[in-house]
């Protein structure tokens, strides 16, 4: 990476131009840098409202970039050692379904673990790729979803050498990696690409104690939520690609979908924090590294909660662990995580990144702060001295293997009739089921619905999960494919 490069921010720079040079704007959007919305400027701010402003020359154009935006992307691709950097602006979903747009043509293979994001399995349903699925290991005692073994892909591979490319989630929700390296040898000797959805590992690039970068892996291309745990505006997110990615043919099927109106306060929240990582990374990251280490240790030291970490890296299924999630276990207490998450944000005032069926995850990130941390484990000292009560009968697992029976895109737009949830057991699905978050389906369209999916669904409403995904807001009832 040059240093010397990475103190420019492109875009920042272009729009602090622009305000000096008080254009007169007879373009969209409308408020004219703010004056047509006093509220919205009060609220947002005069500075903000006065950089809402659409692509013109001085500022280059997201869908065809050739200034100032382009050189924006070539910076962060050398920061996080990629060939090519997409700015998006439509969430990490944009970018991992630009990723799998551009590999798998309709009726192409994929073979990706199931516990991903919903985002995934939409692009399927978006361009009629077909899911070739790895189970992910499971941890009995946590019930969580793991990595992808090694042989596990390499299972995939050989049963299916048509597959196009195969997607690997770098880290899950959890912290968990698979083997990345080992995956990229395997599918680049079998002619396959490698995608990684990086929701959860743009810190991954700036710190060499945390699992290993897709790029550095040798991943072909890498969806990073910059807007998670890079500091940038939410909704703003990079899409990487490494040598072997076509890249004008990746910013077609970008194009495919993406605004015409790319928001500068977004491209900018990206040049900035870009420049921020490639400068201070290493000391924002060793600094959430402490205090995420910390927090483990002290969660640990109540009693009941388990705050899981490195210990669970086995070289199969756990190849890695970001230690930056602070992932607790809270069975031992007798509470489903989303009670925990809950009560929380009511009795507690502190908002945590999500609550399954028996864990909570605490992002530690570099907006953090000792007090901050201190707040959220004593908080959880009180809630277990306050709820906690005997565990039996709870759910015990947040994966349940599923039974494909057609493939997304076929399911999605079938003929269709609508069942009452409790006696849809059997059926196929048409449409998707997730607890949101972390919006891992646990049905997909083309999915049979079994008992123990019903199960699971009766006992996460019951407990306050928020689920998401039928046309029926409610979940009362859901599409199944006619017969
Ligand atoms: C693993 C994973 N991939 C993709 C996404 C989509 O990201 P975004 O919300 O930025 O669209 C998420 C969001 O939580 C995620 O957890």
């Amino acid at each position: 990476m040059d240093l010397e490069q990475q103190k420019k921010a492109p875009v920042f720079e272009a729009l602090e131009t622009l305000k000096r040079m008080r254009v007169v704007p007879f373009d969209v959007p409308g408020h004219k840098r703010g004056r047509g919305n006093p509220e919205l400027t009060e609220f947002l701010g005069q500075r903000a409202l006065s950089v809402d402003v659409n692509s013109m020359k001085p500022l280059d154009n997201l869908c065809h970039p050739v200034s100032v935006i382009k050189e924006a992307e070539e910076l962060a691709a050398d920061a996080f050692g990629a060939e090519h950097a997409f700015f998006m602006v439509g969430g990490t979903t944009s970018a991992v379904q630009a990723m799998i747009l551009a590999a798998c043509r309709k009726n192409e293979k994929i073979i990706l673990p199931r516990n991903v994001h919903r985002s995934a399995i939409n692009a399927l349903v978006l361009g009629g790729g077909v899911p070739v699925y790895v189970n992910p290991g499971t941890n009995k005692e946590y019930g969580i979803p793991l990595g992808m073994e090694l042989a596990e892909v390499e299972k995939a591979i050989e049963q299916n050498p048509d597959a196009k490319a195969v997607l690997v989630n770098n880290p899950t929700y959890y912290g968990i990696c698979s083997d990345l390296k080992g995956i990229v040898e395997l599918a680049h000797r079998h002619g396959m690409l490698v995608l990684a959805d990086e929701a959860h590992g743009t810190h991954f690039y700036f710190h060499d104690e945390l699992p290993v970068s897709a790029m550095e892996a040798g991943a072909d291309m890498a969806a990073v939520s910059m807007h998670k745990t890079g500091g940038s505006l939410t909704q703003s997110s990079l899409l990487l690609l490494g040598k072997n990615a076509p890249e004008g043919y990746v910013r077609q099927i970008i194009n495919l979908t993406q605004t015409t109106s790319g928001s500068y306060l977004l491209l900018s929240s990206l040049d900035i924090s870009r420049r921020n990582l490639a400068l201070r990374g290493k000391q924002i990251f060793d600094r959430v590294l402490y205090l995420a280490r910390d927090a483990r240790e002290e969660v640990n030291k109540i009693g009941g909660y388990c705050a899981y970490g490195t210990e669970l890296v086995n070289g199969r299924d756990v190849f890695a662990f970001d230690e930056t999630k602070l992932s607790i276990y809270t069975r031992g207490i007798g509470l489903a995580g989303i009670e925990v998450y809950d009560i929380l944000r009511d009795d507690y005032g502190i908002q945590i990144e999500f609550g399954d069926l028996g864990n909570i995850l605490a992002i530690i990130s570099v907006g953090d702060t000792e007090l901050a941390i201190e707040r959220l484990v004593s908080s959880l000292a009180e809630i277990r001295r306050r709820f906690s009560k005997s565990a039996e009968g709870m759910f015990d697992h947040e994966y349940i293997t599923p039974d494909v029976v057609v493939r997304p895109q076929k399911a999605f737009y079938a003929d269709t009739r609508v069942v009452a949830l409790p006696e849809a057991a059997g059926l196929v699905s048409a449409e998707f089921v997730m607890c949101y978050p972390p919006g891992i389906p646990i049905l997909a369209p083309g999915e049979r619905i079994t008992q123990e999916i019903l199960s699971y669904i009766a006992y996460a409403k019951e407990k306050g999960c928020s689920l998401t995904g039928t046309q029926d807001i409610d979940l009362n009832t859901i599409h199944v494919i006619a017969d």
